[in-house]
């Protein structure tokens, strides 16, 4: 089974370890998953690439040829670069070791042009080979050059709307395939839409703010896209209920966006009207559920600044 590696951002390195063997499992059940610090090897049988493109903050990603016990390299390894026209060598250092890394990549470019016809080309080449050490093993891996789909445009923004990469790792941590369908009952400005919309997933978005409504429903318009969308309140949402695979939401904090009841409120009243075995991803400042029980929920803490923090809730 190929073996897969991806090199995470540590910005939010449990919710990024997470994503990408959510992502991995959501694909291949049998996915077979190890992390070496911020580093996931991925054995499955999907293409590390179909993982990349959905994931939020993967820095580098490719396929793994071989554990490596040295660093010696046989003509047998560069299979990969036989209709390669330009390539690159980088190394990737997460041991505690010092390694002088331009000298390196240097020889082991040179080495490299020796089995190969492929010529050296440090911008966007065919083929990247890596050389990655951690503390524990090493690895020798390649990527091709991928084609990431750009950004949805957002026209219209507002002061309260999320992180583009943190909804897409709220939609990919409830594992919501191409095809599914989810509701974001307090859609602002439609960032989960939009995001949804990219990946190939249908969204339906409620706002109560005639003003949000409207701004969601022109970020949607300048990207062709078809997500529903209502201007109501989020009970609504209780007449989708068997339309959807799962909701993802960012709940009101009451600061800059209006507001029908209480946040804490809400948030009571949001778990007593969704079902239970309805996949959810939700965030909301940090305090608000401190009367509730939430059974098999997993929590991940997000900084802001000194009086906010707020928690994605996955169930
Ligand atoms: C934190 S904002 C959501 C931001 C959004 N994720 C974005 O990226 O723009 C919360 C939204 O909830 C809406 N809201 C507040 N109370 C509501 C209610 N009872 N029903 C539906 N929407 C409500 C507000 O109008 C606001 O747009």
């Amino acid at each position: 089974m190929p073996e897969s590696f991806f090199v995470l951002s540590k910005e939010y390195l449990e919710l990024a370890t997470d994503e990408i063997i959510a992502i991995a499992k959501m694909y291949d059940r049998f996915a077979k998953t190890r992390i070496i610090s911020n580093l996931v090897i991925i054995q499955s049988k999907t293409n590390w690439s179909k993982i990349t493109k959905r994931a939020s903050f993967v820095k580098t990603s490719g396929q793994v040829l071989r554990k490596m016990s040295g660093l010696f390299l046989d003509e047998g390894n560069f299979e990969v670069l036989k209709n390669a026209k330009t390539f690159v060598c980088r190394i990737i250092n997460l041991s505690s070791n010092q390694f002088n890394i331009p000298e390196l990549e240097n020889s082991m470019g040179d080495m490299i042009s020796k089995f190969s016809h492929a010529k050296v080309e440090l911008e966007n080449p065919d083929i990247t080979v890596y050389l990655i050490f951690t503390n524990k093993e090493n690895f020798f891996g390649f990527s091709k050059r991928i084609k990431k789909k750009g950004k949805p445009k957002k026209v219209k923004n507002h002061p309260h709307q999320l992180d583009w990469r943190l909804t897409r790792i709220m939609i990919n941590l409830i594992g919501i395939r191409e095809g599914g369908t989810i509701c974001d009952p307090f859609c602002g400005t439609g960032t989960t839409l939009l995001e949804a919309e990219s990946m190939g997933i249908h969204a339906i978005g409620i706002d109560f703010d005639k003003k949000m409504y409207e701004i969601s429903k022109e970020n949607l318009r300048v990207n062709g896209y078809k997500s529903k969308i209502f201007n109501a309140d989020f009970r609504e949402l209780q007449k989708f209920s068997e339309k959807i695979d799962g909701i993802v939401t960012d709940l009101p904090y009451g600061r800059a966006s209006k507001l029908s009841e209480k946040p804490e409120e809400i948030l009571k009243e949001f778990f007593s009207i969704i079902s239970k075995r309805k996949k959810i991803a939700i965030m909301y400042k940090k305090e608000l559920d401190r009367d509730l029980k939430l059974d098999g929920a997993k929590k991940y803490k997000i900084y802001r600044h000194k009086s906010l923090t707020r928690t994605i809730l996955i169930k």
